[in-house]
């Protein structure tokens, strides 16, 4: 048994915890409040703690558990909240609001084996499956070995044992380090892309499924509404979403909406796919620290099953800030910007967590990592922004100027970039959207040369413009309000298909093309801004009758 023998915030200082290693988890107090040893010298330990250390004072008992901190993964975490360290937030129906928020007290699934005794299974595979209405199946995996009993179908509640493989236990739940990355088998090379519903990522700035992405942007320039959308839409199986120091009511929200949405694949409320962490602004700071890699150790979770998660952190900066608030209070020697040296390095671990990966049992699943930067005062040369640049291999950087002429969403064409974008149309064509590629690339260039011939004319004027010039300064318009432009409060318009995507991007290149003809032909700019181009968008419609209201909103961006 430990004493405490002095308390600076989150920073702990215990002695007498002769057999404690590195990255221990430690109670401490008479509250037990946890805490994980973040340092050790001969004469005592260095303990960061996860809840507010008032109370807490030298003299009383500290105990190392001899475990890291670890989360418990079990089918209770789909259609759940839980705090950063992955315990079931029993207040979260009070202050989310009045729902249905599940925390596997009482719950029980239906329990079907998927081996038999005597088998022999290799570790990953699957030993039984739950099933619950409106989620996915839960696959019970195996450590590997001969299994020498195995539960009869039925039901069971938490705490039951399913099967016992090579002499050890397989449970409804299990247990794993959060810092340590579940292994795989091996890292797969096809490039498909997490279709995330939002035209300018699909199109432009996709990500790949087990790639990264970060979206920078200043105060209210969107991140949130952006990641939400993602949440909402994208085409994963699991979406793991961490609310990291932001406003608890955008949580609330999040998790309203989710119970209300219904996921086209269970059937059941789209919150039945989603495990949400919160640790919001007026909660513990050093839990922050923690839920990012819990959130992941969820998504490894069920990668591990052969599903598709993805997570999503609001926001990383939040998460570098506790680490910088507890590197400052333990004497550290800051590197830049007051964070700690490690900074680079965790921030790479953490992305380094994504991929598309064979996993031990032999499933194909991915890890999707979405993390949105909150740069102080939208300064993007500050080190979590640059950074996280080097590790995402999508960049939506967020505009202030295009929040600002309420251009959602505000992702910057110019700032922003896609490293697998190529492979990711090629594949789109693949799946039969031939014009895809052609698509992206024409609607790149014609915006950069828009975006060119706009600061031209801020010097010698719109008049002064050659016909053609003025049409490209059109089509820019075009692309921006037609295309790129998407609300997300708009029913119709919030989730965006790649078949409708291409649909709309088809049509306003139609058009811009038929302004460029026009222009060539001598017809004055005047003329061409006037010219009905209803019957070549009703041409669109036609093969594309499932995309109502292309037309209007072509007609709508040119008016
Ligand atoms: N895609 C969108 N469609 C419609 N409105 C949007 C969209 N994105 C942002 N907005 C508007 O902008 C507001 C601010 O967005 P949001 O809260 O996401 O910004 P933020 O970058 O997360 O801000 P903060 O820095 O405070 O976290 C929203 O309340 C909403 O009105
Ligand atoms: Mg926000």
């Amino acid at each position: 048994m430990g004493v405490v023998t002095r308390v600076n915030g989150p920073l702990v200082q215990v002695s007498g915890l002769s057999e404690a290693a590195m990255y221990d988890l430690v109670d401490l107090g008479p509250d037990r409040i946890p805490g994980e040893i973040v340092g050790i010298r001969r004469d005592g330990a260095t303990v960061q703690a996860y809840e507010y250390t008032g109370g807490l004072a030298p003299g009383q008992p500290a105990a190392a558990l001899g475990v890291p901190l670890s989360a418990r993964l079990g089918p209770h975490l789909l259609g759940g909240v839980f705090d950063g360290l992955l315990r079931p937030l029993t207040g979260a129906a009070t202050w989310l609001g009045p729902r249905s928020v599940n925390v596997a007290g009482d719950q029980e699934w239906r329990f079907t084996p998927l081996a038999a005794e005597g088998d022999h299974t290799e570790p990953g595979t699957p030993v039984g499956r739950l099933d619950d209405a409106g989620a996915l199946p839960y696959l019970l995996l195996s450590p590997g070995g001969q299994v020498t009993a195995v539960r009869a179908e039925g039901r069971l509640p938490i705490g039951a044992a399913v099967a016992t493989v090579g002499g050890d236990q397989v449970g409804v739940t299990t247990s794993w380090p959060v810092r340590r990355p579940r292994p795989f088998g091996d890292r797969l090379g096809e490039t498909v892309p997490l279709i995330t519903g939002q035209r300018v990522v699909d199109l432009l700035l996709p990500v790949a499924r087990g790639g990264t992405a970060a979206v920078p942007g200043g105060f209210g320039t969107g991140k949130t509404v952006l990641l939400q959308q993602i949440a909402k839409w994208c085409d994963a199986d699991v979406v793991v979403y961490v609310g990291c120091g932001e406003r608890g009511n955008e949580m609330a929200d999040v998790v309203q909406e989710l119970s209300e949405l219904t996921d086209p694949r269970t059937g059941g409320p789209l919150a039945r796919r989603t495990v949400v962490i919160a640790n919001t602004s007026n909660m513990p700071m050093m839990a922050r620290e923690a839920s990012i890699y819990t959130g992941v150790t969820v998504a490894e979770h069920f990668r591990d099953m052969g599903y598709h998660a993805v997570v999503i952190a609001d926001s990383t900066s939040r998460w570098a800030e506790a680490r910088r608030e507890f590197a400052s209070r333990s004497g550290a020697l800051p590197a830049e910007e007051g964070y700690p040296a490690d900074l680079a390095s965790a921030l790479a671990a953490f992305y380094e967590r994504a991929g598309l990966v064979r996993a031990l049992g032999g499933a194909a699943g991915s890890v999707t990592i979405i993390g949105a930067v909150s740069p102080p005062g939208g300064d993007l040369t500050e080190p979590v922004t640059t950074l996280t640049q080097r590790f995402a291999r999508s960049l939506w950087s967020l505009d202030r100027d295009l929040a600002y002429a309420r251009h959602y969403p505000a992702v910057s064409w110019t700032e922003s970039f896609a490293r697998d974008g190529d492979a990711l149309a090629a594949w789109h064509v693949r799946d039969g959207r031939a014009a895809w590629a052609t698509q992206r690339a024409r609607t790149a260039s014609l915006l950069a040369e828009a975006d060119r011939i706009a600061a031209l004319a801020e010097i010698v004027g719109t008049g002064a413009l050659p016909a053609h010039e003025r049409v490209v300064l059109l089509g820019g318009r075009l692309i921006r309000e037609g295309l790129l432009r998407q609300s997300a409060l708009s029913p119709a318009d919030a989730f965006s298909a790649p078949d409708r995507t291409t649909a709309l991007s088809g049509a306003v290149l139609d058009v811009i093309d038929h302004c460029l003809d026009l222009a060539a032909g001598g017809t004055p700019i005047t003329a061409i801004e006037e010219h009905d181009y209803s019957p070549l968008l009703r041409a669109r419609e036609q093969p594309a009758a499932r995309v109502p209201g292309l037309r209007d909103q072509v007609l709508a961006a040119l008016r």
